[in-house]
């Protein structure tokens, strides 16, 4: 396992759910993070709750259904010239329930895509060729277990190919000491999960940290579950 102590993490989607509790984790463990959210209002929250560690916080804001203002966001990264050590992609959409599966417009699945997977490869292409320079890097991209269900299509399928995009990508970080993997947080409530999911959102850590955890030949293009995964920190 290695320290994350002084190491810099950006996750996205880290306003609230999932994302919160990841970034609030490797704080716990010394790490510096980049908060993300589609506005600035809507990162304080989440840098209060962050106010009690002794690390460096950051904000950063775009909504990743608009190229243009994914392009911003990186630039807002880059801007603080600071190197990126961890990326969670972590935020995405989940488009509506529609029990008459046929019915899916356009739009949603567009808005699937570009949130849960374009806006994934512009911040990997971005952040994964400065971590091979330097050696080191952890990209953990955020799926899900979902199965069986056309009323949810759109955002089955965006997570079918989130866990495309990384094993194809993993191919080319062998022999770095870059990883990259994919994450199921579990059915967890959240405004995305919905009130009548399984697990609280608190019951994502410590597992959602496993794989930033990973050694430098650990796994790659793997899939790691943040529910049953036993991790003593
Ligand atoms: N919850 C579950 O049961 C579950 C199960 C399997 C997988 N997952 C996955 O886990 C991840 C986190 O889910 P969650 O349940 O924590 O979701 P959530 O509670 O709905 O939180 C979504 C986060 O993403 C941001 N976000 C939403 N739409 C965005 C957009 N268009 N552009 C930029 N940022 C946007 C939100 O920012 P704002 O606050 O600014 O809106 C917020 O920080 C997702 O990848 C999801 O697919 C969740």
């Amino acid at each position: 396992m290695i320290v994350l102590k002084d190491k810099n993490a950006l996750v996205t989607g880290s306003s609230r759910g999932i994302g919160q509790q990841i970034v609030e984790g490797l704080a716990k463990l010394g790490c510096n993070v980049i908060v993300h959210g589609r506005t600035k209002e809507s990162c304080t929250t989440t840098l209060q709750l962050l106010q009690k560690y002794p690390v460096k916080k950051y904000c950063v804001y775009g909504v990743l259904s608009d190229e243009n203002q994914v392009n911003d966001l990186i630039k807002q990264v880059q801007n603080l010239n600071i190197r990126i050590d961890i990326l969670y992609n972590n935020a995405a959409i989940m488009t509506p329930y529609q029990q008459d599966y046929w019915k899916h417009s356009w739009e949603d699945w567009m808005m699937s895509m570009k949130v849960n997977v374009f806006a994934m490869y512009s911040l990997c292409s971005s952040f994964i060729p400065p971590m091979i320079e330097n050696g080191f890097g952890r990209i953990i991209n955020l799926t899900s277990s979902i199965k069986d269900q056309p009323e949810l299509a759109p955002y089955g399928a965006s997570k079918w190919a989130v866990n495309k995009l990384t094993e194809d990508i993993a191919i080319k970080l062998v022999g770095t000491g870059v990883r990259i993997n994919t994450l199921d947080p579990g059915w967890l409530r959240t405004d995305l999960g919905g009130e009548f999911a399984e697990h609280p959102v608190e019951a994502v850590l410590p597992g959602a940290l496993a794989p930033a955890l990973i050694d430098d030949n650990g796994p790659n293009g793997d899939f790691f579950s943040a529910i049953n995964h036993h991790l003593d920190l």
